[in-house]
Parts: structure tokens; C-alpha cells; sequence
């Protein structure tokens, strides 16, 4: 054999060493926990055969605690590139097989490698978590690493999109990263994200929980707001990552892929005609109307279990990516409260920032009252989601269904917050406030003073509502561009979107603003 030849040899044995990880046993370990290996994640997630995987070769250099005798290559993390749907994404996963892919230095070296060449090159970036957290080992060095890394997260943030997905632990600061990145996905039953562990709370202030009930998937998708996505399989997890990358741009220069559409665009939708109850308590179901709308009924909702009086998610009209927003009357009537308006917040200034337009569905009886919300700052996380519509640049098409009052009227993207084209359906009640609430403040004397103060409260409301309860009021002012028919609602934002695809709204030049936090 050839001296080269020896050595193409010698790099082939390398590749087979470096793709083992751990080693064989500790791959093993990881199926057996019904668990896949970082390069086998990795593989499902790109298109077959487009991974490119860079620095294979690396080792740690930590000599403490001998562990310069245990060295592999590769060292606990696998990066590169590859395509999703033939569109270049970055990618690193840690690989559990190494040191339970604990972050070394130079593991974040390689990780920050790979986010450096996303942001060169206007690439979304995707980590696939799954580590014990800093290598112990390498002490401070491992906690400047994660500080390089979440660095290298928020300079991204707004230029390309960053999904992290949760395949395995996920503790203490380590959790940062994700909750810099734009959206975040946990595995149900085997991952977990905390900043302290079920020990540490123990000693600290005596509360008995275990990992799951502390940070598990359902925890993080139902009551905290942490994670985006839940899936119960990797195979299903990895899926939804493409998917949700089928409706995102590259980068915040670009436009969302434009589909081919077999829907027709004035598909009339008669159900929508007859949707709306005649009692005004009485609910109907959001999903309904978003699934009558959208481009074959498909809708890709995110933090389908988090607040879920308001709905947020990805959709198409005539093939152009949306992001819809929209109350859920079906839940505590659609009001906003706190945990809505930071979920619709964030999700309407990620659309702003990569350029997806915005179809807001209104049908919102207002804020929610009382101390629990308020000593909470309801104000503050109100005032989130009024600030992510006002400072929102891309097209804004907002259809009210049903109720709209007060401050939440404002809130959901009305004309005076820049909305494009504001509809409103004919069953729409725009006013400051619901006829119950408006008359008990306008007649209380009168009331009191009445004969019959049921009828006298009864007539007063009769009148209100027939003055104050419908579109047309605020039609009459322009603040309302058109009263449309349910059924065609379809094609009116298809039009809408149409005629906004060149619009061109810059806001002042500034730092940056100051989103009540
Ligand atoms: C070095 C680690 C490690 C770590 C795991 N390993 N975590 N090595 N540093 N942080 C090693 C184990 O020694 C073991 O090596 C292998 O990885 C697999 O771990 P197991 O314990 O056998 O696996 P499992 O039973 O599945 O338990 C996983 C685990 C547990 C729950 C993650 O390993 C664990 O509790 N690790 C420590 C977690 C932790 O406290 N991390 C520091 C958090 S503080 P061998 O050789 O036996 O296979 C932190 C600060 C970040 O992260 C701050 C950022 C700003």
C-alpha cells in the first residue's frame, strides 16, 4: 500500500472512531433509554445525505482530573450542514454518548463555529440539545463557553432563525440558549429543562418534586410557556422542526418560501355565515374558522397548550406564510389576560422580524379583571402586545368576528396601531364596552330611581347595544375598511395580502426600543 493510500486509510478509520462517539456501549445506553444518538437525530432532521459535518477531529484539552487519558473525537457534539426541504440550514446536536454531552470548551467552540457561519450566511440555526449540563471538569472554562454561545444567540436573534429542540437534560443555565432561540421543542417523557434540579430544591427550600413534575414537557408546554412544541416520539419531533422551517425565511432579508396553492382563493366558506351564536355568552370554536380559512385547513399552532385563550400559529393564504392570532372564545370567553398577551407578543414580533404578514382574528371581551391579574402586571404584559403590533411593519390584516372592547380592542392590531386592513364581520361589537358594564356605570342613579329597575337596566342595554354593538359605528369612522360576509372571508385577506405585498413602512431609526418588560 501507498504511503497516501495509508493514510486516506488512516482518515477513513478516523471517520468510523469519530462516528462511534462514546463508543459503542454507550450507544447502546442511549437506545436503550429509547433514545437516538446525535448523528442518527441529525440524520432524520436534513435531507438525505446534504450533512456536511465539520470539526470531527476535535478533542478537549482539560487535564484536570486526568482527563486528558480520556479524550474522543469529536468531543460530545456534532455540527455542520445540511438542507431542510433543499434549503441550507446549520445544525449542532450534543452527542449524550460523550461525557453525557456535557459543554467542554471546546464543544462550544464547535457549536459557536457552526452559529458564526448561520449568521454569515443567513442560515437558520438548529441545536439539538441533550447534556448533563457544564463539563464539571473543565470548571469555568465550560461556563465561558455557554456565555460565548448565548452571546453568539441574542446578535442572532432577529437575523436568522434559531430552533432548539430538547431531546435529553437540560439544566441550569443551560437552559438559556433555548429560551434565546426563537422556538423551542420538548420531548415528552425523556427531556427536561430547570435552572436547578429536584436535589438542589430539596435542600434549598424543602419542596419533594421529581424532574418531570419540576421541567418536563408538559410542564414547559402548559404552565410555564417555555416550550413551544412537544412531540412524543423523535421521530415526530424532528418532523415538526422541517415543517415549522417550511414556513420561516432564511434570514430577516427574506421573504417565507411561497407554495404552490391548489386551494381556490374565493373558496366561499358558507358554514362561516351561520358560525356566530345568537347568544353573545355563547362560544364557538377559533380552530373552526382559522381550519375554514387557510390554505387546505392547515395550520401549524404553536403553544397549542399555553394560554390558550389566544392562538397563535403559522398558516398559508394562496401559498404566502401568515401568522395568525387570534382570541379563542371557547376559553374563558377569549379574554387576555397576562400569560396571552406575552404568548401573542412574542409570536407577532417574530413574524415582524422575519417578515411574515399578520391575520389577526378578533372575538375578545376584554382584559381580564381582578388582583390576581394585576398584581401580576397585566399592564406591563398587555402593554406587550399593543407594543408588538404598533412597532409591527408587515402587513397587518385584522377580521373582527364577534366582540371587540376597550383596551383589548386596541390591543389586537387595530387601524390606529397601523393595521393594514381592518374587516369586520356584521355579527362585530366594537366599542368601549360590553352593554351589561356600559349601562351600570351610565344609570346607576337612574336605575336605583326606577320603578321596575330590571326593565328600566333591561331597555338601557336594548339601547346600547343597538347603538354601540355592531360594525357599523366604527365603520362610519374609517377605523373599520369593510363590513364582509363571513363566508368570503378566505378571499378578502387573499386580496388583502395581494395588494400589501409591496408595502413599505419604516420605523424611526433608534438603538433599540423599550418593550415594557
Ligand atoms: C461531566 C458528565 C456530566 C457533567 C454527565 N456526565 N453530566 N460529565 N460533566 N456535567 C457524564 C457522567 O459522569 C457519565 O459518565 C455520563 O456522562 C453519562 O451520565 P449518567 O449519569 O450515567 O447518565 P444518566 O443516568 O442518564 O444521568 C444524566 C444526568 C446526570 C441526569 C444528566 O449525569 C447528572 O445529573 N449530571 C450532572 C448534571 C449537573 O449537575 N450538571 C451541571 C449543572 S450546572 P460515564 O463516564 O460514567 O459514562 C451547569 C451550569 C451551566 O450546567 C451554567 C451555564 C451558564
Amino acid at each position: 500500500m501507498s504511503n497516501q493510500l495509508e493514510r486516506v486509510k488512516e482518515l477513513i478509520d478516523l471517520r468510523v472512531q469519530a462516528r462511534l462517539g462514546g463508543g459503542e456501549k454507550a450507544i447502546a445506553k442511549q437506545h436503550e433509554k429509547g433514545k437516538y444518538t446525535a448523528r442518527e437525530r441529525i440524520a432524520m432532521l436534513l435531507d438525505e445525505g446534504s450533512f456536511e459535518e465539520l470539526d470531527m477531529f476535535v478533542k478537549h484539552r482539560c487535564t484536570n482530573f486526568g482527563q486528558e487519558k480520556k479524550t474522543f473525537l469529536g468531543d460530545g457534539v456534532v455540527t455542520g450542514y445540511g438542507t431542510i426541504d433543499g434549503r441550507l440550514v446549520y445544525v449542532f446536536a450534543q452527542d449524550f454518548t460523550v461525557f453525557g454531552g456535557s459543554l467542554s470548551e471546546t464543544m462550544a467552540l464547535k457549536i459557536c463555529k457552526v452559529m458564526d457561519m448561520a449568521m454569515k450566511n443567513g442560515a437558520p440555526c438548529i441545536g439539538l440539545n441533550d447534556s448533563g449540563g457544564a463539563r464539571i471538569q473543565e470548571g469555568i472554562n465550560a461556563l465561558a463557553g455557554y456565555s460565548e454561545i448565548f452571546q453568539r444567540n441574542i446578535m442572532a436573534s432577529g437575523v436568522i432563525p434559531q430552533i432548539s429542540g430538547i431531546f435529553g437534560p437540560c439544566a441550569g443555565g443551560a437552559v438559556y440558549s433555548p429560551a434565546l432561540t426563537d422556538f423551542t421543542l420538548m420531548m415528552e417523557g425523556t427531556s427536561y429543562m430547570f435552572l436547578t434540579g429536584p436535589k438542589v430544591v430539596k435542600t434549598v427550600i424543602g419542596e419533594d418534586v421529581t424532574a418531570e413534575e419540576l421541567g418536563g414537557a408538559s410542564v414547559h408546554s402548559s404552565k410555564s410557556g417555555v416550550t413551544h412544541f412537544t412531540a412524543s416520539t423523535e421521530e415526530e419531533a424532528l418532523a415538526i422542526i422541517r415543517k415549522l422551517l417550511s414556513y420561516i425565511p432564511q434570514n430577516n432579508l427574506e421573504e417565507a418560501p411561497l407554495v404552490e396553492c391548489n386551494d381556490p382563493i374565493d373558496r366561499l366558506e358558507d358554514s362561516l355565515n351561520e358560525i356566530i351564536p345568537d347568544d353573545p355568552n355563547r362560544p364557538y370554536n377559533m380552530y373552526e374558522v382559522i381550519g375554514a380559512i387557510v390554505d387546505n385547513g392547515e395550520f401549524l399552532e404553536v403553544q397549542r397548550d399555553y394560554a390558550r385563550n389566544i392562538i397563535i400559529g403559522f398558516a398559508r393564504f394562496n401559498g404566502q406564510s401568515v401568522g395568525v392570532v387570534a382570541n379563542q372564545p371557547q376559553v374563558m370567553a377569549g379574554v387576555l389576560d397576562s400569560n396571552a398577551s406575552r404568548k401573542g407578543a412574542r409570536f407577532v414580533r417574530f413574524c415582524d422580524a422575519f417578515n411574515i404578514p399578520l391575520v389577526t382574528l378578533v372575538d375578545v371581551p376584554g382584559f381580564l379583571p381582578g388582583t390576581g391579574q394585576e398584581y401580576n402586571g397585566v399592564i406591563l404584559h398587555g402593554a406587550k402586545l399593543l407594543y408588538a403590533y404598533g412597532e409591527a411593519t408587515v402587513p397587518k390584516i385584522t377580521v373582527t368576528l364577534r366582540k371587540s372592547y376597550g383596551g383589548s380592542h386596541i390591543v389586537m392590531s387595530c387601524k390606529q396601531l397601523r393595521g393594514d386592513m381592518n374587516y369586520a364581520w356584521p355579527t362585530a361589537e366594537i366599542a368601549v364596552m360590553g352593554a351589561s358594564g356600559a349601562v351600570a356605570v351610565l344609570y346607576a342613579k337612574e336605575a336605583k330611581e326606577a320603578a321596575d329597575p330590571k326593565a328600566f337596566i333591561a331597555e338601557k342595554e336594548a339601547e346600547y347595544t343597538k347603538l354601540f354593538a355592531n360594525p357599523y359605528n366604527a365603520a362610519k369612522y374609517g377605523y373599520i375598511d369593510d363590513v364582509i360576509e363571513p363566508r368570503n372571508t378566505r378571499f378578502r385577506i387573499i386580496r388583502a395580502l395581494q395588494q400589501l405585498q409591496t408595502k413599505k413602512l419604516m420605523n424611526p431609526a433608534k438603538k433599540h426600543g423599550n418593550i415594557p418588560l
